[in-house]
């Protein structure tokens, strides 16, 4: 039986922006990675130096003054950050006395392959793993993101190991021309995996341009990505044929995605954008903390918006004019 959700999310005004009170916090832990995915929008706009102290103060800072609900951890690839384990330290410290429901790391995986590198992570403070895979084929998987990734073998090791500590992994799969872009691709692709994972979300690839980029990645993404028109056609085709859990037509306003089971697995579809309801310059469903320091809500580490947006809270607070829409 389908089941329509309907998912209110409220803003807080908070200067110029108005922000969700169930803020997703991305911690861009650095730029570099193990795999080339040709794709991949990190390669485009997180080349941020590393500033560690700034980082750790403007992360505790930001905790202070945001809601912020769950945690996503990336990169580049965060793993092979020299620094990863010192900053999910750190993080643990921080969110100590803080209401956050997940911390969620998002990787290749390849690092996971080493069993004390897998069980220090699963001793940290990390909830779910997202694991990110192309293609239910190794060899195709390897050569669309350039690395040596993991087998279903070893995903289903790991995912033994997770569930023992009573976490949560998933698969992510981008959607994009020659890549589960058909009903049997997805329907192969969930057999595939069936059980090796929690749930496996299909997100569609998304054109970098849309992060203002020009350049090698932003042509590849050109030619790949499919349109508005055509996942929702895939994906309604994929839908009638399994049982619909759950249908959310608007995450933020601005994301649709519906939740299935096929054959006992449970699978995510994540729609493009629909409409430009808000004006995402002022409306702020995620944040972006960069491994210099600065505070986004955009794909772009040059931006800071954490100076303005704490002189305008204090205001706010102070006057209790805080507003809820
Ligand atoms: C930028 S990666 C960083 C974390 C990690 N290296 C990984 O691949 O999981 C985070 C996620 O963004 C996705 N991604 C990268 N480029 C994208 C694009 N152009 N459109 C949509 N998703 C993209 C990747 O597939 C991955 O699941
Ligand atoms: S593994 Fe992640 S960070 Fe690395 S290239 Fe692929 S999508 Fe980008």
């Amino acid at each position: 039986m389908a089941l329509e959700m309907k998912h209110e999310v409220k803003y807080k005004k908070m200067g110029k922006y108005l922000v969700s009170d169930t803020l997703f916090l991305d911690l861009i832990f650095n730029n570099s990675c193990n795999c080339n995915c040709p794709f991949c929008i990190a390669n485009t706009k997180t080349f941020a130096r590393e500033n560690y102290e700034l980082w750790k103060i403007n992360l505790q800072k930001t905790l202070e003054i945001f809601d912020v609900r769950d945690i996503i951890i990336l990169g580049g690839e965060a793993t092979v950050d020299p620094l990863f384990f010192d900053k999910l330290d750190y993080l643990k410290k921080v969110i100590k006395d803080k209401k956050i429901d997940n911390v969620i790391l998002t990787t290749n995986g390849i690092l996971l392959k080493n069993k004390n590198f897998l069980n220090k992570v699963l001793d940290s403070v990390i909830t779910t793993i997202n694991l990110s895979y192309m293609n239910y084929n190794h060899d195709k998987n390897n050569n669309i993101m350039q690395g040596k990734t993991l087998t279903k073998e070893q995903i289903k090791e790991i995912y033994k190991q997770v569930k023992d500590k009573n976490k949560t992994m998933r698969i992510n799969v981008n959607v994009f021309k020659d890549n589960c872009d058909s009903v049997d691709e997805l329907t192969k692709f969930v057999d595939y995996f069936n059980g090796c994972v929690d749930t496996i979300k299909f997100s569609p690839l998304m054109p970098t341009d849309m992060f203002d980029t020009k350049d090698e990645v932003t042509k590849y993404t050109n030619q790949v990505c499919l349109t508005k028109e055509e996942i929702k056609e895939l994906y309604d085709e994929f839908v009638n044929k399994h049982e619909l859990i759950n249908s959310n037509d608007s995450v933020f306003g601005l994301i649709p995605y519906k939740e299935l089971k096929v054959n006992n697995q449970s699978v995510i579809l994540k729609y493009l954008q629909v409409e430009d309801t808000y004006d995402l310059d002022k409306v702020i469903p995620t944040l972006k903390l960069y491994s210099n320091g600065n505070l986004s809500n955009e794909w772009d580490y040059k931006k800071n918006i954490l100076n303005s947006i704490k002189e305008d809270m204090i205001t706010y607070k102070n006057k209790k004019v805080e507003k809820k829409i």
